[in-house]
């Protein structure tokens, strides 16, 4: 949890940056005013959660020129700073160690439409900072820091989880962390709460009071509810404050068994691209392996990815290195007239090797497998294997490790050996 001194610091931050974009603002002569959003504005921030800042510009600017007005002033206050796109621009740096995030947006009230997709988050802030006790507050952060223990905390797509604004409704609603808890470790099938004005599908259903026509919880993944799920029924069970502990870099011991599989690790460089982007292509080509493998008939037991600085790793456990070198090739059924057509294609193959029988009503023939190392196979069909946009035309430059040794001596190796989600803080106790 921040102490006081934490939160002092990162107000002192807020409030030189805005006063010195108000500064720009009046010298620019725009019709635009500053505002602190966020967890920060709303006494719910974690210890090493953002500044968010706002601009909030008349609805009279134009799209374009509200954006790059907005970048401009961001500019003038991180002349350093990259400029952001996800759906919106904006621009991020690090001011003593915290993370400062400068957004433009329009200045909307509960009535008005909104324009941009941010548009709303002043609002949020307003409707919070009046709804939020300071008892709810700390119930807040209780979710939070339960959240990020599993790794479930936060929208991002590399998270796919609960962002700060969905806990703040969750409190809202349940009115402590451990009634929540309760309602979790009950729960099966979606979590839904408040009544929908318009149908959402999401697993999670958790309507904005500031746009009843959006579903906050959108972001959250059916895995990252089911791991909410899992640990509120351990923590129901024996609450432990090692629920709410959170080291970044904790470092857990990986049990590495001798596991009797055999591994191949697909590598690409990572692009240089926003995670939000970059992750749900990650997890598109992760997905597009693990159909390929089953197609092929390879034996693959588990699929995972894990991102680096430089790198892009796919992780595959197989069974087996490779395929028999005899593929049994099945024909139609026996009653069918392609049966002779196909006896006489693989008879005269210069890849036969036995047959034909009849096993199940069916033709058979074996012929000898061309291709049989998992390697090779995914080598030789990386073309055919779409990897999303941006990764498809790093294909090129693919190296595919079979190397046994080297991959466990990787960080995708070590991840993989030491997954545990949900985090169960009594596992050790569950183990006796
Ligand atoms: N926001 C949103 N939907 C998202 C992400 C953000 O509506 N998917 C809005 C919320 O109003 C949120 C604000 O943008 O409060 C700032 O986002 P962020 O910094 O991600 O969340 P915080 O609530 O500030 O939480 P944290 O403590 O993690 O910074
Ligand atoms: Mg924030």
């Amino acid at each position: 949890m921040p102490d006081e001194n934490e939160k002092r610091k990162k107000h002192d931050i807020a409030e030189d940056i805005m006063k010195r974009l108000s500064s720009e603002i009046e010298k620019r002569g725009i019709d635009a005013d500053t505002i602190l959003v966020g967890s920060l504005a709303r006494g719910t921030a974690l210890k090493n959660s953002d500044v968010d800042i706002f601009i909030r510009f008349s609805r009279n600017y134009e799209r374009a020129k509200m954006e790059r007005v907005g970048i401009e002033l961001g500019f003038s206050i991180f002349p350093d700073a990259t400029p952001k796109y996800a759906e919106h621009p904006y621009v991020s740096s690090v001011v003593k160690g915290t993370k400062v995030d400068i957004v433009p947006c329009y200045r909307i009230d509960f009535n008005t439409p909104k324009i941009s997709s941010v548009d709303r988050t002043p609002l949020h802030t307003q409707y919070m900072k009046e709804k939020l006790t300071d008892k709810s507050i700390g119930e807040v952060i209780l979710l939070k820091l339960f959240l990020r223990r599993q790794g479930i905390y936060g929208s991002e797509l590399k998270t796919e989880g609960f962002s700060g604004y969905v806990c703040e409704l969750l409190i809202l609603h349940f009115g402590t962390f451990n009634n929540f808890m309760e309602h979790m470790s009950g729960l099966s099938g979606r979590l839904i709460i408040q009544d929908q004005v318009k149908e959402f599908h999401s697993p999670v259903v958790i309507v904005d009071p500031v746009d009843l026509s959006r579903n906050a919880g959108a972001a959250v993944s059916n895995d990252s509810l089911s791991i909410l799920k899992t640990a509120s029924k351990f923590f129901c069970l024996n609450p432990s404050e090692d629920y709410f502990y959170y080291d970044e870099n904790e470092n857990i011991e990986p049990v590495n068994h001798e596991r009797g599989t055999y591994f191949l690790a697909l590598v690409i460089e990572r692009p240089d691209i926003i995670d939000d982007i970059l992750f749900p292509q990650v997890h598109l080509m992760r997905r597009k392996l693990d159909e390929f493998a089953k197609i092929q008939s390879l034996p693959i037991l588990n699929i995972f990815d894990h991102v680096e600085e430089k790198t892009v790793t796919i992780l595959m456990e197989f069974a087996s290195p490779a395929l028999p070198s005899v593929e049994k090739k099945v024909g139609p059924p026996a009653g069918n007239m392609n049966v002779v057509s196909f006896i006489e294609k693989h008879i005269k193959s210069p890849d036969f090797v036995r047959g034909p029988f009849v096993e199940n009503g069916r033709v058979i023939i074996e012929v000898r497998r061309k291709i049989t190392q998992f390697r090779d196979i995914f080598m030789s069909n990386l073309e055919n294997i779409n990897f999303g946009k941006n990764l498809s035309r790093l294909k090129s430059g693919t190296s595919i490790i079979d190397n046994q040794e080297e991959i466990k001596k990787s960080y995708a190796y070590r991840e993989f050996l030491s997954v545990k989600s949900p985090y169960l803080a009594a596992g050790k106790d569950l183990k006796k």
